[in-house]
């Protein structure tokens, strides 16, 4: 899967929408900001070892495909030498049902190249799928896991996305829906 994806030096691009954009926790050799379009992103995935527990998961982002839609992110290159290494703790870190999965990128400005990304698709074991707004807002809300507040997920996410400069009306509505002013109104996005 990865040799179809490699530059011609051997590195690779990597795609991170949830917590991949705010704490990426690997070496990488650049990164820019990047968009997937088709893609929407989703509180969809359980969490049962981050920010949540087995008994009370937590809601954490993954993607689902959707016409016209535009998931803004971080991308990060990956130099050849350090792919073993950031692909094994990234398959262990994301192993509550996300799966890797190849996509083309939009990096900023406008150039596409494929890249990788890890994916909780639906039916996965840790699936939650939709639920009403106030539903998964009171979920994150209340859940905590050893990584902490479910709730700081949610605001780290915001706050990336507002320093980016993009909007996510989905995470929005949800900061929005617990009591927070969405990082985008407050002036966290200059
Ligand atoms: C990602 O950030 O790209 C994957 C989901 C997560 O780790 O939050």
């Amino acid at each position: 899967m990865l040799g179809s994806i490699r530059a011609e030096d051997g590195s690779f691009w990597l795609f991170g929408y949830g917590s991949l954009i705010w704490r990426p926790d690997f070496p990488y050799v650049e990164r820019g900001p990047a968009r997937l379009h088709g893609w929407s992103r989703r509180f969809w995935q359980g969490s049962h070892d981050h920010r949540g527990v087995p008994d009370a998961p937590g809601r954490v982002a993954t993607l689902v495909r959707s016409a016209g839609a535009v998931c803004a992110g971080m991308a990060y290159r990956v130099a050849p030498e350090a792919s073993e290494r950031v692909l094994a703790s990234l398959d262990h870190r994301e192993k509550n049902g996300y799966e890797r999965h190849v996509v083309e990128l939009e990096l900023a400005p406008a150039r596409r190249v494929p890249s990788l990304l890890y994916l909780a698709a639906p039916g996965n074991f840790a699936w939650l799928g939709p639920a009403p707004l106030a539903a998964i807002a009171r979920q994150i809300a209340t859940a905590r896991g050893p990584s902490g507040a479910n709730v700081d997920y949610l605001l780290e996410l915001d706050r990336a996305l507002a320093a980016l400069g993009e909007r996510d009306a989905h995470v929005e509505a949800l900061v929005a829906s617990i009591g927070e002013a969405p990082a985008s109104s407050t002036g966290a996005a200059s």
